[in-house]
């Protein structure tokens, strides 16, 4: 008889942001009058810009051309983008990568929740504490991460790494040595990061215990501060630690057309056996290639136009980023991030539970945003903002909060 893959069942509730979206959607059904204003999921809410709009039409009219037209993409990546990923967001910064380090995907969180099927079924993952729930899921569903305490939060086999305002958000290095170490920076969902020298720590730490870090730069067109990394190798020694993954989700506004990529170096070497090589196997068994359109427009990103034009669209984001971090301080909220990334994580008022603030935020004045939480058990008493919203409503949202 067929038998399940009983790690599913135990996995807790549904996706976090599901979980949202329904309790939004009942809210909605039983009030259709309210005006909700959306900051919880981080999706963006401006319009593709003109350069990347302009590459997908001649794309597509590439397609209806038999003399242009193209069927499956190279499963790694078409050669025009992932010279332009290398060139532009690596060496251009000083570091070695190289165009065929880099494998071109559907986007970051498919790669984010894939990478795991590198690691041995028994390998000890470390998460920072609160986390994208998708490192911790996804290895939940490959049977890594032992059993779910209800009441603490946390999986019997996960190392957690707390990143609270008590250690200023700078994850310590666990009691356990992890086999494997996810980093995401600029953060989501704290909205803080690290300096090149607080990370190089952390990539010194994986050269000497044999860990393999798993890098999520998605938010790195966010960052605005000088001594913040764009990427981990810039870091001394990153090449023989770390995998990076990036999204063109939250830079260019591709959440709706699915482009991302993952780096991994050649020199990334564990008990003789090259990583790269094994994603680059995996890549041609289970991916036909993102869409050639799609890819067309991801080069065009690194055009001048594009360029200018996506430096405009995280400009806005991040006076909306502004907007919500002072509006919030003057109101006498306690405050985080903002500053190298689109999210603002805040403490939950009078001691509230972050599921009581979402609730109570929702019902008094009809905004959403994300209860810490769901990001795992250090992110209870504090709550997350967006700043993917319309300026309008940004302002509006936060007058809102004011008043209450
Ligand atoms: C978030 O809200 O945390 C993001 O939208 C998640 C994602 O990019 O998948």
């Amino acid at each position: 008889m067929f038998k399940v893959n009983t790690n599913f069942q135990k996995l807790p509730g549904s996706y976090l942001f599901s979980t949202i979206a329904k309790k939004v959607a009942a809210y909605s059904e039983a009030n259709p009058n309210a005006d909700i204003i959306r900051l919880g999921i981080g999706d963006v809410t401006q319009p593709i810009a003109p350069a990347m709009i302009s590459a997908l039409h001649s794309a597509v009219d590439e397609m209806g051309d038999a003399k242009t037209f193209h069927g499956y993409a190279p499963d790694l990546g078409y050669p025009f983008l992932r010279e332009a990923i290398a060139k532009n967001d690596y060496q251009a910064r000083g570091c070695d990568i190289s165009a065929d380090e880099i494998f071109v995907s559907d986007g970051a969180k498919s790669d984010s929740a894939d990478i795991q099927e590198l690691f041995s079924a028994d390998a000890r993952i470390a998460v920072c504490d609160p986390v994208y729930p998708v490192y911790v899921d996804s290895n939940v569903m490959a049977g890594r991460c032992g059993t779910y305490d209800e009441k603490s939060g946390k999986w019997s086999d996960i190392i957690y790494m707390p990143t609270t305002a008590e250690n200023h958000f700078v994850p310590e290095f666990p009691k356990e040595t992890p086999d494997v170490i996810y980093l995401c920076l600029p953060n989501n969902p704290t909205g803080t990061t690290l300096t090149k020298s607080q990370l190089q720590l952390w990539v010194d730490y994986a050269n000497k215990n044999g860990s393999l870090i798993i890098f999520d730069a998605a938010y790195e067109a966010y960052i605005s501060e000088d001594d913040v990394p764009h990427s981990i190798y810039e870091c001394t020694g990153a090449r023989t630690c770390a995998i990076e993954i990036h999204s063109f989700s939250k830079n260019a506004g591709f959440t709706g057309v699915r482009l991302g990529y993952t780096v991994v170096p050649k020199d990334l070497v564990f008990d003789g056996v090259a990583l790269h090589g094994m994603w680059a196997r995996r890549h041609g068994t289970k991916f036909n290639g993102a869409p050639y359109i799609i890819q067309k427009a991801g080069e065009a990103v690194y055009s001048p136009e594009g360029k200018a034009q996506i430096k405009e669209q995280v400009g806005y984001y991040m006076n909306n980023a502004k907007t919500i971090y002072t509006g919030l301080k003057d109101a006498g909220f306690e405050v985080y991030g903002g500053v190298n990334a689109p999210y603002i994580w805040l403490k939950t008022p009078d001691k509230m539970t972050s599921w009581d603030f979402f609730d109570y935020l929702l019902e008094k004045v009809q905004i959403v945003g994300t209860p810490g939480a769901g990001f795992g058990p250090s992110g209870e008493g504090y709550f997350r903002l967006t700043a993917f919203g319309s300026a309008e409503n940004t302002l509006r949202a936060i007058e809102r909060i004011k008043n209450i």
